[in-house]
């Protein structure tokens, strides 16, 4: 590609992460302090992700214990034709979640779509990816949104040439309660139409322990990426969460078919963010995070009730995890 032609990709690129809508600035203290508030204390998983929680994610990808992101690209390397036969070469390909845009590398390198549009709460992940994946494909349309999957976004569909596949990979969706999931993909089924497709990565249900181990890793990275959310509430909105008084718990709640992620008041302790003040008592908990495991069939009837049906399903050898294309109904 000529230089010029570069140049004018780059900027364009450049353009399109700043001017994707944003998440609301007072937005996360609200979040914060409504979650605090709660009998059981609570704050929404999508706060997770500022630069150091990104990069704690992707650390937390390379552990030997987290098994979901290699069997995920396991299973997309080893069924890559089947998948690009369902979504169909040159799609439009709208990603949500995108992160580090991994398992993406491996889909628009044989899907060729017509223009690839991640979405990201995290700036500092969406902007490395673009950058990335515009060295690594010259000639691909990358049009990044940063932006909140949980509110109402606009995504810029004047791009959007041909067919519209959602790609939801990661398990992400198992951060939604499944009443959000079903609102989430029933928001994705209108996006892409009723020629369009998804394709949704999702853990599935397993051995408790290989479950327990994945989420309390023996070098302490999940914790750590649990704990900054108490850093990032001191760094945005002046807190003043001693995050050592705090411990990460992670089990999993067989009788919902999640993992469940807190912190743990070591004593009896109180924060202050701004006028604010919340007292813990000794072992009161924050639930930071769910983490739904499904079944293949529960999955498949949740889709079917948002309006798509469970065309094809792929599993890494191990079985541990699926990804599901789903057409419209
Ligand atoms: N898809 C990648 C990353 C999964 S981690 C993978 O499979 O490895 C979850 C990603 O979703 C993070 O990059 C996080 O920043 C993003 N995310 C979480 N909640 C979000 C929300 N409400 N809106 C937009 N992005 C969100
Ligand atoms: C992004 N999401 C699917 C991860 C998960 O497994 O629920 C986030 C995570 N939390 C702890 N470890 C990884």
């Amino acid at each position: 590609m000529a230089r010029s032609a570069r140049r004018q990709r780059a900027a364009r690129l450049g353009r399109a992460l700043f001017s994707g809508p944003v998440v609301p600035a007072d937005s996360f203290r609200e979040d914060v302090i409504a979650g605090l508030s709660l009998p059981q204390k609570a704050l929404p998983p999508k706060y997770f992700y500022d630069a150091q929680g990104s990069r704690l994610f992707e650390a937390i990808c390379r552990l030997k214990e987290y098994y979901p992101t290699r069997a995920e690209l396991a299973l997309t390397r080893g069924h890559i034709g089947a998948i690009v036969r369902f979504a169909r070469k040159r799609s439009t390909l709208i990603e949500y979640g995108s992160g580090e845009s991994v398992k993406s590398q491996l889909l628009i390198d044989a899907l060729r779509p017509s223009a690839y549009i991640p979405v990201d709460i995290s700036d500092h992940a969406l902007r490395r990816a673009a950058a990335k994946l515009q060295r690594l494909f010259p000639w691909l349309d990358i049009r990044p949104v940063h932006g909140d999957f949980s509110r109402p976004l606009k995504i810029p569909m004047a791009h959007a040439k041909g067919r519209r596949v959602v790609y939801f990979p990661g398990s992400t969706i198992g951060n939604l309660t499944p009443d959000e999931a079903h609102a989430f993909l029933r928001m994705t089924r209108g996006q892409v139409g009723p020629d369009g497709a998804m394709l949704v990565g999702v853990d599935l249900r397993k051995d408790a322990n290989l479950l327990h181990a994945a989420y309390n890793d023996a070098r302490g990275v999940t914790a750590a990426f649990n704990l900054n959310l108490l850093a990032r509430i001191n760094r945005e909105l002046g807190g003043d969460f001693k995050p050592r008084r705090f411990r990460h718990y992670a089990f999993y709640n067989a009788t919902l078919g999640r993992i469940e992620m807190h912190l743990v008041s070591f004593a009896r302790q109180a924060v202050n963010i701004g006028n604010h003040r919340f007292v813990f008592e000794a072992g009161e908990s924050i639930h930071t995070e769910n983490s739904y495991k499904y079944s293949i069939d529960g999955f498949r009837a949740l889709a079917r009730g948002a309006g798509f049906k469970g065309g094809k399903i792929w599993l890494d050898p191990k079985g541990l995890f699926s990804l599901h294309g789903l057409a419209a109904v």
